[in-house]
């Protein structure tokens, strides 16, 4: 079976290449799930930069959310069968045709979900959920890298409750694109009054959160804006730089800086729970509330060209790759 292999760290472009390898077998309590579609995220960009939590063992697999069917199954697998389809998640090394999966990993999905939606399912919806539950108080939020599939799916599900998010993007066609669908508050990060901007869209409300998957000196502009008692919440670092916050800046507002990570929400959720919470973002997909465009879909043996596609500026959407 193909394969997408990496030995080294460094330029996906460069440390890429496609391995043959043996279809691996399911021991017990496992299945060989056979991978339909999974995303280009930034955290497998970061996996093979060598910017994320490194790999178990050499030489390495990208890819840690997909949707696949089950092809087979190990010794004493019985509540799972060839054929059904799940979406995996956390899991790496899903940039291949087959890998082996423990029963207990496997996640459901409806039937009617379209691949390109579960293969996205587990990863950036849940993102963005629990980065809104973790903010309590009433007032304005504000984010950068807002057309990323994160930053979109903040403000469809803000729209629930009506709380105020604050856009800002980096380029101005995708200023343009999230307008056109639909999207308030979008400020241009190189205007360069745009904390001002913010000030004035916030109005009366206090700006009590600032989500950013940036840091770097992005993230510390941020603390600006907050209103006093806010909090920067870091839940990426795509700028590959700390954020260099001064103590007289927090203290002096009362501010805090803190981390998001999706994992430790897993590993505490029974699941009972993550079926629940999963289902519920099923049917806002299905319902069109929720929704990610998808910028271009390439087949794993074309992993390059959607390597490329990813690295390449402007992009609007995400890019999967099919098998
Ligand atoms: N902590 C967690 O558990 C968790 C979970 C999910 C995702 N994340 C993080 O969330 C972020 C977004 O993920 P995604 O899958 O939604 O991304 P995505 O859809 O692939 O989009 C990436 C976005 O980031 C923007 N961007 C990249 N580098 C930037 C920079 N230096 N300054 C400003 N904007 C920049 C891009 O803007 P341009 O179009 O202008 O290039 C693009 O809009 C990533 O950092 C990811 O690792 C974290």
């Amino acid at each position: 079976m193909k394969r997408i292999h990496f030995d080294r760290f460094g330029a996906p472009e460069e440390v890429l290449y496609q391995a043959d390898v043996a279809d691996p077998v399911p021991g017990a309590g496992e299945v060989l799930l056979k991978i339909r579609m999974r995303p280009i995220n930034p955290a497998d960009i970061a996996y093979i930069t060598g910017s994320y939590v490194p790999p178990e063992s050499w030489p390495a697999c990208p890819g840690m959310e997909a949707v696949g069917t089950v092809a087979a199954v190990g010794p004493g697998v019985d509540t799972v069968r060839p054929g059904q389809r799940f979406i995996v998640s956390r899991i790496r090394g899903t940039w291949a045709e087959y890998m082996v999966v423990p029963v207990r990993a496997l996640l459901p999905v409806a039937p009617d979900l379209s691949d390109e939606i579960a293969c996205q399912m587990s990863i950036n919806p849940l993102t963005a959920l629990l980065l809104l539950q973790a903010v309590v108080p009433e007032g304005a939020i504000v984010q950068t890298a807002a057309g990323s599939a994160v930053g979109r799916l903040v403000n469809q599900l803000a729209a629930r409750t009506g709380r105020t998010i604050i856009n800002l993007v980096r380029r101005a066609d995708t200023a343009a694109d999230l307008r056109s669908q639909g999207y308030r508050h979008v400020i241009l990060s190189s205007d360069e009054n745009w904390q001002d901007q913010v000030r004035e869209t916030a109005g009366d409300e206090a700006v009590v959160a600032a989500f950013d998957p940036v840091a770097g000196s992005t993230g510390q502009s941020l603390l600006a804006v907050l209103s006093r008692g806010g909090v920067l919440i870091l839940y990426g670092g795509l700028s590959g730089e700390p954020v260099p916050a001064s103590a007289m800046q927090l203290a002096g507002n009362d501010l805090s800086i803190k981390g998001f990570w999706l994992a430790p929400w897993y590993a505490r959720s029974s699941a009972e729970e993550k079926k629940h919470v999963l289902r519920g973002l099923e049917d806002s997909f299905r319902t069109g509330e929720l929704s990610i465009p998808v910028a271009g879909i390439h087949t794993l043996e074309n992993f390059k060209a959607g390597i490329e596609q990813v690295l390449s500026p402007g992009r609007l959407g995400k890019i999967l790759l099919s098998s």
